[in-house]
């Protein structure tokens, strides 16, 4: 077991993800419409997609120090959703995160990405920094609560396949210094 598997706030608990997951994640959040509009990665059709990220998962956490969580909640474990720390350099890595409609307007992606950002200073980044669409409203207030920057618009940078597929949209670029250099 790597360090960092299982992390507890007041009201969720972020865990690395497991092959028995796979129904639960494509029931909850992976393949509902509302839920990925603003997502970078194509919804779940079937469960083989679902399988295909749990593949993802396994490869990021043997690849870096941590890698992607699934969001539960303390109370009765029920799955609210996904997020994570991707790491693109030992210093320097990108989370972002997704709920379940049900768990939405409770704090809990504010709760979820406080605890990811702890992650991230014991794990030794420098630099973390997560994309949205300037349209997510909801999505870079949750960065700003917890501290995040806006750096500024990439433009044409990312597509939004669930909205409208094949073209790059403008986002907007938040960053967070979790740890100064010595
Ligand atoms: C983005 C998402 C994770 C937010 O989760 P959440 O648990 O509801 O977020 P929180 O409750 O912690 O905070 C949301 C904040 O945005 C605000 N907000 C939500 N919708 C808003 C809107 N349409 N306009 C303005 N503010 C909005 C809330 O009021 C809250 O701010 P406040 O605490 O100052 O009132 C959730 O909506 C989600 O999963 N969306 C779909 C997936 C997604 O877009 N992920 C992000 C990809 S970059």
């Amino acid at each position: 077991m790597k360090n960092h598997e299982q992390v507890e706030t007041d009201r969720l608990i972020l865990r690395r993800p497991h092959s028995n997951d796979v129904q639960r994640i494509y029931d909850r959040y992976a393949h509902d419409p509302e839920v990925t509009r603003w997502l970078a990665w194509p919804r779940h059709e079937s469960l083989e997609d679902t399988r295909g990220f749990l593949a993802f998962c396994d490869l990021e956490w043997q690849r870096g120090p941590v890698g992607p969580y699934l969001i539960e909640s303390r109370a009765g474990g029920r799955l609210l959703g996904s997020t994570g720390l991707s790491f693109e350099t030992p210093y320097r890595a990108m989370t972002g995160y997704v709920l379940a409609k049900d768990a939405w307007g409770n704090g809990f992606a504010t709760e979820s990405l406080r605890a990811i950002v702890e992650i991230a200073r014991r794990t030794n980044v420098v630099r973390l920094a997560a994309l949205c669409h300037e349209m997510n409203t909801a999505s870079w207030r949750v960065l700003e609560k917890c501290g995040f920057a806006r750096e500024g618009v990439l433009r044409r940078h990312s597509e939004f396949p669930n909205w409208k597929p094949g073209e790059p949209w403008n986002v907007l670029c938040y960053s967070l210094v979790v740890n100064e250099p010595t």
